[in-house]
């Protein structure tokens, strides 16, 4: 394993927390992490009961965890809650009422700042309006918004029901629409006339529209008026949202559901071409993420937290919507681009609302480095206590940037590793209490039981790289995928008995800290985003001139890894630079633009085995370093090689 999985990295640098962050942190020390974490591990149904408690719930649960089906886990057997109840209700009883939940920033520039009562009442209006159309509980409901407090409120009033909801990213096609809705039988859509997107409006229904050609389970469309552009609304399928909510009141009662009762699913891609639907369910995830964003953003009552994400992602479901307002937090939500009108947007933000929690990608990082820190420097940014990064590895470059010039070496950063199908953050430090060195996620949160184990099921020792695992369940674990159990046990349960694999590559080093290598399986991290090689290759062989293709990761200052696509023609096809750029685009329309190849390079032929199957290890090589080294002696055809080391050379890419 260890000759398999390398990582190159050496960081010495260490920082402790400053002793005025530790003393008012929820977690002081390192000591008292090691303690917390050795006790909630020796019996994580305790420390996880113990967080539930910090919930409300309608009935108290009879048995913490059943695990006697695994790999499907129930947690809080029995008891019932209503997970808006949780994020908003409890807050107002509470007399938070008049406190600030999202302070929203449009693109555009148009400001709102929304209170948990305003949330509150009119996501119950918007819950009755749902119910007036027809929607009940358990009924799956797609939500293609943009980032708009009304995604939010759109998410809290579908649970507020027992409506599962499943969130489409705005930057995903029509064709992405339709796929999750072949997969989920969704009944509704709520979606806006468009959102805006770098000054331009993207044309979110019309995207609906072209989603739901054809036969299918949709008969609601509610569209919210977000750009004023121009739409079409078909007759009986389609209604404005301001009309379904006219005459709907702004109470409705907070059924209590079960612990089990599903939450959400969310799409994600896998090593397949079909995206996988993640499915989360009430009680653990709140949990999970409650207790996750209270103790590792060490939330605060007076704390601004910012999260850059998408709700489209699972960092928006899980630290935008459900964490933070299971905490009561108050936050700031903005629409658009980092770089829109200019790279000072983020800056000016933070100044503005005096941003005290920072949470954002490293490939957002890295851009900001790139623009140059002339726009960081001319804004107060001494509100901030707190930075986080997610999404993939941040480079120790990229973290003593955000260190220094973000946090004026003042604010500890939280590089928190997790995934879709965790629900919630497994990896990070506590900040009060984790000496942080640059590029590692560094010790697993309470409760959580993390391993690196090599292929025959042994822990790897210090610096031995191996597969990163989690070896007892936990609350917010993904209980399936929706709709194929089958591929749920043999994606995460089938590598060791018992134990969740989570598809990274990862070392302990001597300290015990975690470093993330990256994806074991033929999944791409493009700019924080997930995304299947075979979902590429897919959408490239859909169209009529390819025969062939296979996709890859190559290294990509900004992005992490940019898609570089090799494609075989059909016969008496020429690969012309049209066909080229009709190619990306075609990706493009298939999944979304995040998906379109930053390189296609066309060849005559693909690198194969003897069995057929494509060399992928060599074409990574080539991209990143333009030759092979490797052996090649269970390639086909050798000749193969220098044709495709010429395929990056001549410019067809
Ligand atoms: O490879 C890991 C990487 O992102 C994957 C999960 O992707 P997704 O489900 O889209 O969720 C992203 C947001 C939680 C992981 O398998 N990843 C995520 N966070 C980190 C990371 N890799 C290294 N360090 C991180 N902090």
């Amino acid at each position: 394993m260890s000759n398999n999985i390398e990582s190159v990295l050496k960081e010495d640098r260490v920082f402790a927390p400053a002793e005025a962050f530790s003393s008012a942190a929820h977690v002081k020390s390192m000591e008292e992490y090691e303690e917390l974490h050795r006790q909630s591990i020796e019996d994580p149904e305790t420390w996880w009961a113990s967080q539930a408690d910090a919930l409300h719930w309608q009935q108290r649960w009879e048995q913490t965890l059943d695990w006697s089906e695994a790999p499907f886990a129930k947690w809080f057997v029995g008891g019932k809650l209503n997970a808006c109840e949780n994020c908003l209700d409890r807050h107002v009883r509470e007399g938070r009422g008049d406190q600030v939940a999202i302070h929203f920033v449009g693109e555009p520039g148009d400001t709102r700042d929304v209170t948990y009562n305003e949330l509150l009442g009119r996501t119950c209006a918007f819950a009755n309006a749902l119910k007036d159309q027809g929607i009940k509980a358990g009924d799956r409901v797609l939500i293609y918004l943009p980032m708009i407090p009304e995604a939010a409120i759109a998410m809290l009033a579908c649970a507020r029901i027992g409506a599962v909801h499943s969130v489409i990213f705005g930057g995903f096609s029509a064709n992405s629409i339709k796929d999750r809705l072949e997969d989920s039988k969704a009944t509704a859509v709520i979606t806006a006339d468009g959102g805006w997107r770098r000054g331009s409006i993207v044309p979110l229904k019309a995207n609906v529209d072209e989603a739901l050609e054809g036969e299918n389970t949709i008969e609601k469309v509610i569209v919210l008026e977000r750009c004023s552009n121009e739409v079409t609304m078909t007759e009986g399928r389609d209604i404005w949202w301001h009309d379904a909510t006219e005459h709907m009141t702004d109470e409705c009662p907070a059924e209590a559901f079960d612990a089990e009762h599903p939450l959400f699913i969310l799409y994600t891609s896998g090593s397949t071409g079909k995206p996988k639907g993640i499915l989360h369910t009430t009680g653990g995830y709140l949990t999970g993420t409650g207790s996750t964003f209270k103790y590792i953003f060490d939330h605060q009552q007076d704390d601004v937290y910012w999260c850059t994400a998408d709700v489209g992602w699972i960092t928006g479901h899980s630290y935008i919507v459900y964490g933070p307002m299971v905490n009561g937090a108050t936050q700031v939500m903005y629409e658009g681009a980092p770089n829109f009108p200019d790279w000072n947007r983020f800056w000016e933000i933070v100044e503005t609302y005096k941003v005290s929690i920072f949470y954002t990608a490293p490939t957002a990082i890295r851009a900001f480095i790139k623009a140059g820190d002339e726009h960081v420097e001319k804004h107060d940014l001494s509100s901030l206590r707190l930075l986080g990064s997610v999404g993939e590895p941040i480079n120790p470059e990229a973290w003593m940037w955000y260190y220094e010039k973000i946090g004026g070496s003042r604010c500890p950063i939280v590089d928190t590793w997790w995934q879709t199908e965790t629900g919630a953050i497994m990896i990070s430090p506590l900040p009060g209490a984790t000496p942080l060195k640059p590029g590692t996620a560094t010790r697993p949160f309470l409760g959580i039981d993390a391993a690196i184990l090599d292929e025959t099921g042994q822990e790897c020792g210090p610096n031995e790289g191996g597969k990163l695992v989690v070896r007892q369940p936990w609350p917010s674990m993904l209980r399936t995928i929706y709709g194929d159990d089958q591929r749920y046990k043999d994606t995460y349960w089938n590598e060791y008995e018992g134990i969740y694999l989570a598809g990274d590559g990862a070392r302990t080093d001597d300290d015990g800290f975690f470093w993330i290598v990256g994806r074991l399986d033929d999944v791409l991290n493009v700019s924080g985003h997930r995304l299947g090689t075979a979902e590429v290759e897919s959408a490239l062989v859909s169209h009529d001139a390819v025969a062939e293709s296979a996709v890859v990761g190559k290294p990509h200052d900004i992005k992490g890894q940019a898609v570089v696509a090799f494609v075989t023609l059909k016969e008496g096809i020429d690969g012309t630079p049209d066909l080229n750029k009709e190619l990306r685009n075609h990706v493009g329309a298939e999944i979304g633009a995040i998906a379109k190849p930053d390189e296609i390079r066309f060849t005559p032929a693909l690198p194969k085995t003897r069995s057929g199957k494509i060399m992928r290890r060599l074409l990574k090589e080539i991209v990143a370093t333009g030759k092979v080294s490797g052996d090649v002696t269970t390639l086909e055809d050798k000749k193969i090689v220098d044709a495709l080391i010429a395929s990056g050379e001549n410019g067809n890419g």
